[in-house]
């Protein structure tokens, strides 16, 4: 979909399709009056027969049929006037453009710029109606060949409409910057997407590269044998198993002066889950291509950073790995050295995501980070807990926890803080090693973090538990069934958020 602004009036445009928000039991707006006149009376009746009274999850296509010089008119529900802001613009954009998903039309035009409001201002509510457009048209069908794939529907031109020239510059940018938001969603929702076959930990290291070319970002990749030379056998252990290599991936992006100490993000790359020995049910196995959700946040997170120039040091770090049972893979009962120096007793082979990410807890120390952030599909406890709706944030600083609860709410990524009190600390004692990587079922999202909590020691830090937000398996407004890209749209609000955060 190609997005562009346009300044122009609804009413006297060619179109395929005209998009117009509604208030809710409101249509006093003076388009909207334009309209209904033009249409004989048609908005009035539909509003009459209940149908559509501008709810905030309603919509309508009406056909012009001559009558307007748009061949139809989708009527999109924007909920109470005074409750509309950036997040129901968002809503009502990506309902718009999941309705228009099946049409094939050339070209529409969006009028929900134009609805009167005084704030927030023009240029951020075009970048929350574009990332709401762009997030629901987002589509991975690169693997359907069919006909009846070729000829699915595609809008061709989106033009945003607005009716102040002066404003037309700082709404470009603002487009712009939703551009390139979403190209680091829609990077890591690929990513997630992609099958296990094709995603090996070295395919994620290639595209590591290629955003690291793209944008001027450096990019490093350890393999086995260095990883070996830095004692990172938590992280090896897991890898062992699979006959595909393990890798650490390491971008930087340099947007502020270099002695700026950096934000580091951890992303759980485990390009898929079997369990290990301690192998997982048949049923749904196929969703643990999911299980480097983490990984790919942090990959679309660095690519939206240097595409957007955000004034801030980032490394981010990617430990990727297969966990697959064979005869040469960890058993439960083994012990493995972390690089940390704490002894780990594997006591659940499918409890892999803490180990890799413990390691890489140790390593990220030597970029002296001023906060450390680490996304992971941890725990199906987690799920348990939130569900599909909240990602849980657990940390050792409230700063830092508040800072990103508070990007949770405006990115619309939101987040649900659990707690890291130390009595949690009981269940993963061990009695043969310094510490066992399964805590039992009781607060199993909490004790994976308590278990991560002692890698990063000293440190500023959080981690975000995206096991039940990574992946939907029904259709969401704001996509469809797969991969969510979650992550990437709460980091880069996070660190715009960051200098007055004051972390
Ligand atoms: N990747 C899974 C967690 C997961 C489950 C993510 C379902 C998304 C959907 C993780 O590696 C895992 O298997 N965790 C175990 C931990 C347990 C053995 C302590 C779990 O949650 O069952
Ligand atoms: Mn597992
Ligand atoms: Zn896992």
């Amino acid at each position: 979909m190609d997005i562009k602004i346009c300044r122009g009036n609804p009413i006297n445009q060619k179109t395929d399709c005209l998009i117009m928000g509604v208030f809710e039991k409101d249509f006093s707006d003076p388009y909207l009056k334009e309209l209904d006149t033009l249409l004989e009376g048609d908005l009035g009746k539909i509003r009459r027969s209940g149908e559509f009274q501008g709810k905030s999850d309603e919509f309508v296509i009406l056909h012009a049929a001559g009558r307007h010089p748009a061949q139809r008119i989708l009527l999109v529900g924007l909920g109470p006037r005074r409750q509309v802001g950036l997040a129901q613009l968002r809503k009502a954009a990506a309902l718009a453009a999941g309705r228009l998903k099946t049409l094939k039309l050339a070209n529409v035009n969006c009028a929900l710029p134009l609805i009167n409001l005084q704030t927030p201002p023009l240029p951020s509510r075009v970048g929350a109606i574009a990332e709401g457009l762009q997030l629901a048209s987002y589509r991975f069908d690169r693997y359907q060949t069919g006909d009846e794939a070729k000829a699915r529907g595609r809008i061709g031109k989106m033009s945003l409409l607005i009716d102040n020239p002066a404003e037309k510059s700082a709404a470009a940018a603002a487009l712009g910057d939703s551009l390139n938001l979403i190209r680091g969603v829609a990077l890591a929702r690929d990513l997630v997407n992609e099958p296990g076959n094709i995603k090996a930990p070295a395919y994620l290291a290639r595209q590591a590269r290629a955003i690291a070319d793209e944008t001027g970002m450096t990019c490093q990749v350890l393999d086995r044998k260095e990883m070996q030379d830095e004692a990172m056998h938590a992280l090896l252990g897991v890898a062992q198993g699979s006959e595909r290599e393990p890798c650490l991936i390491i971008l930087q992006y340099a947007g502020a002066p270099p002695g700026e100490p950096p934000v580091a993000l951890i992303g759980k790359g485990v390009v898929f889950d079997t369990g290990g020995i301690s192998l997982k049910p048949a049923e749904k196995m196929d969703e643990m291509k999911m299980d480097m959700a983490g990984g790919a946040a942090v990959l679309g997170t660095l690519l939206a950073a240097a595409l957007l120039k955000i004034p801030v040091n980032l490394v981010g770090i990617v430990p990727a790995v297969e966990n697959m049972p064979s005869g040469s893979a960890i058993r439960p009962g083994d012990i493995l050295t972390s690089m940390s120096g704490q002894t780990i007793e594997v006591l659940n082979t499918d409890a892999e995501g803490r180990m890799i990410l413990a390691d890489a807890l140790t390593y990220v120390k030597r970029y002296e980070p001023r906060v450390t952030i680490d996304l992971a599909t941890l725990t199906g406890a987690c799920i348990i807990a939130l569900g599909h709706h909240a990602t849980a944030v657990l940390g050792n600083d409230d700063k830092l926890v508040n800072a990103l609860l508070k990007a949770g709410k405006s990115s619309g990524e939101r987040l649900w803080q659990l707690p890291l009190w130390d009595d949690y600390n009981e269940q993963i004692k061990s009695t043969v090693a310094d510490i066992k990587n399964t805590g039992g079922r009781p607060a199993g999202t909490i004790t994976a973090a308590a278990f991560l909590s002692k890698f990063a020691d000293q440190a500023t830090w959080a981690h975000l538990d995206i096991a039940g937000t990574a992946w939907q398996d029904k259709p969401q407004t704001y996509g469809p069934a797969g991969a969510t890209g979650v992550g990437v749209r709460l980091l880069i609000e996070f660190l715009k958020q960051l200098p007055e955060s004051r972390l």
